[in-house]
């Protein structure tokens, strides 16, 4: 029988937060465009190092020209790997805007002016920001990976006139709808799909690995926990960032690099700010800020430990392992890319291994190649809560306002043997 407390609900505000990103990247050039027939093409490009799988594509242009409808634009889209990938190419606009000055515009599929008809009475063309459909529709590149090289290419195709390409972006949006994960207390952990499962080995475990993060800096996350009576739980949580090391304990207690409460006022993790609140006694939140609202978010309810992210992108985790699942789909993978369905293979399969570093400043038996302690037939089932020093009872009237998470509120209660973990996970 699996064991079935529920997550300790310090979390109690455990958000799933759905990001639809969209991002902006863009060239200034300030590129002549010379005015002479075919050998008047010019092209600049810009490299998206952001890889997630498109949904929207929009092109702004700025294009200063004393006879817009001389130019042809074009946008052509190559992975990575210019050798290899396929390149995918649009018409943009082609010889439109009669005698009108200039070309500001921004291509949208879904815009409802176009620039065929287009002339310098009806000055669609160099209004800044119109959106305007472009010639060939971008929803080419729709379902792509947007990392690569893009490149718009002008072609003026007559003499006598002649501009310069301002500046031009691409505005990308991605398609992800992705949760944030969280590791709590009991400890219950939700993957990067939102799925809930249960682990209740006694060991360190890679709950994130992520080589990526900040251009290659690498972001790891790695949880211990342990047994005590029938339940387990988190009892520190240790960040690397780059060589950095924040390690947070029981009761607040926390090392930067190895120094006990360190001036977090005045040393990073990496180059990252760390807050800490000490909410009362019991309580501390230590905030990791990573960035446009991004965050690592460690509390701790007495000497019970939980850990989440808060706006997770595929910037910080693309391409991460460990105990969250592959992100973007939350599968729960092995560390050889299979995918595992029983929790408990799945959580020994991401005990920290001899060979990978290790981020607690102390080892805890057990380390690998000493397997997790799983817990015997004594810590099986809830048969043994009657051994806290709180009574079902009473923590289901401290547990009364948590509607349908009461039950995760009434064992994490229990667990923590402290009532007032009722009223933590509420802020
Ligand atoms: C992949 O990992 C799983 C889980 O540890 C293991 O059962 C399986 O044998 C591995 N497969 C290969 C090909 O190594």
């Amino acid at each position: 029988m699996m064991i079935t407390f529920i997550a300790l609900s310090l979390l109690g505000s455990l958000s799933s937060t759905k990001a639809q990103t969209t991002v902006t990247y863009s060239s200034s050039p300030n590129l002549a465009i010379p005015g002479s027939g075919t050998s008047g093409s010019v092209s600049d490009s810009i490299f998206v190092d952001a890889s997630f799988e498109i949904c929207d594509v929009d092109i702004s242009v700025d294009i200063t020209h004393t006879w817009t409808s001389d130019l042809e634009l074009d946008l052509t889209m190559d992975g990575p790997d210019p050798t290899t990938d396929p390149v995918d190419v649009i018409r943009l606009q082609y010889d439109d805007c009669g005698s009108s000055d200039d070309l500001v515009v921004t291509f949208d599929d879904s815009a409802t002016e176009s620039l065929n008809g287009a002339s310098s009475s009806n000055n669609l063309c160099n209004q800044d920001g119109l959106e305007v459909q472009p010639e060939e529709a971008l929803s080419t590149f729709n379902g792509h990976q947007s990392i690569g090289y893009w490149t718009l290419d002008i072609n003026d195709d007559a003499g006598g006139d002649t501009g310069t390409l301002n500046s031009w972006s691409i505005i990308l949006t991605s398609c992800e709808t992705i949760t944030d994960g969280a590791g709590t207390g009991d400890p219950h952990f939700k993957s990067w799909a939102g799925k809930w499962f249960d682990f209740h080995g006694e060991c360190d475990l890679v709950f994130v690995d992520s080589p990526k993060f900040g251009h290659g800096t690498g972001l790891a996350i790695h949880i211990r926990t342990k047994a005590r009576y029938q339940y387990s739980y988190i009892e520190s949580a240790a960040v690397q960032i780059g060589d950095s090391v924040l390690e947070v304990g029981e009761y607040g207690s926390y090392m930067l690099d190895g120094i006990s409460n360190a001036d977090l006022d005045s040393e990073k993790l990496d180059r990252y700010t760390v807050i800490h609140k000490k909410i009362n006694s019991k309580q501390d939140v230590f905030t990791i800020e990573l960035g446009e609202g991004k965050k690592i978010v460690i509390q701790s309810f007495k000497d019970l430990v939980s850990v989440k992210t808060v706006g997770a992108s595929k910037e910080e985790y693309r391409g991460s392992q460990g105990l969250l699942g592959e992100f973007g789909t939350g599968k729960l993978l092995s560390r050889n890319g299979t995918i595992m369905t029983d929790p408990d293979a799945f959580g020994n399969e991401w005990q920290v291994l001899e060979t990978e570093p290790k981020l607690f400043q102390t080892a805890r038996f057990p380390q690998h190649p000493v397997q997790c302690s799983m817990p015997g037939p004594e810590r099986d089932g809830r048969r043994r809560l009657g051994e806290s020093t709180i009574s079902m009872e009473a923590a289901e009237e401290a547990c009364e306002h948590w509607g349908d998470l009461k039950d995760q509120c009434v064992y994490d209660v229990m667990a923590a043997e402290d009532l007032e973990l009722a009223e933590a996970g509420a802020f």
